[in-house]
């Protein structure tokens, strides 16, 4: 990405700042953190929510297989374009909130998805919304399947913990600011 591009994402960002929760699209050293535990042998179907510019998106794409699947929603319409921009017959790009993944896996077949990757700003959207989404994640998960989400504080994660049956929290300095990454396995 040069440096125009990635200077119009901040802008978007900032300008967007009550839906994004953020003025800067993650570091590598984030995103790297919040794969890790992600086996890209066994991601058949993988959904992302809050894509943003794609910072994360490009990535699992360069590691997902030639078969696989990747579904993104997000809300916001210009970050949305620029997603079905990268023109990759693997995505699917939908301008929709995250809590609506099961009417998206209905449209395109889909039982359920091995790993869910999420960077939404749970700790500035609406508890009720946030419920919903965690329901979303954990039912639309296969059996075995793993949700993982970074965020710059630990709120939600005392909500987010007990809907999974296993729930490592992890941290990293490799960003600005900081991050704590959730690990959930199903
Ligand atoms: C912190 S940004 C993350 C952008 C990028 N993935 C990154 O890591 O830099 C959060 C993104 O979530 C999107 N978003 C916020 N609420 C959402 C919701 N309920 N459903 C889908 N997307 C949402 C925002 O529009 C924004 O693009």
């Amino acid at each position: 990405m040069n440096s125009r591009l990635k200077f119009s994402d901040h802008i978007k960002l900032i300008r967007n700042i009550r839906t994004s929760g953020t003025i800067s699209p993650s570091s590598r050293g984030l995103i790297r953190r919040l794969l890790a535990s992600i086996d890209f042998s066994k991601a058949q179907c993988v959904v992302e929510l809050g894509p943003g510019n794609g910072c994360i998106t490009r990535e699992l794409l360069k590691r997902l297989s030639p078969d696989s699947s990747l579904i993104c929603l997000e809300l916001n319409n210009d970050f949305v374009a620029q997603l079905n921009a990268l023109n990759d017959p693997r995505l699917h790009v939908y301008n929709a909130c995250a809590s609506s993944i099961r009417a998206i896996l209905d449209e395109l077949d889909i039982g359920c998805v091995d790993f869910v990757v999420s960077s939404l700003p749970l700790a500035i959207i609406d508890d009720e919304v946030v419920t919903a989404i965690v329901e979303s994640v954990r039912d639309n998960l296969c059996e075995g399947g793993r949700f993982v989400q970074y965020q710059y504080s630990l709120n939600n994660w005392d909500d987010i913990k007990p809907a999974f049956s296993e729930a490592r929290l992890g941290f990293t300095l490799l960003n600005m600011p900081p991050a704590f990454v959730y690990d959930c396995v199903k």
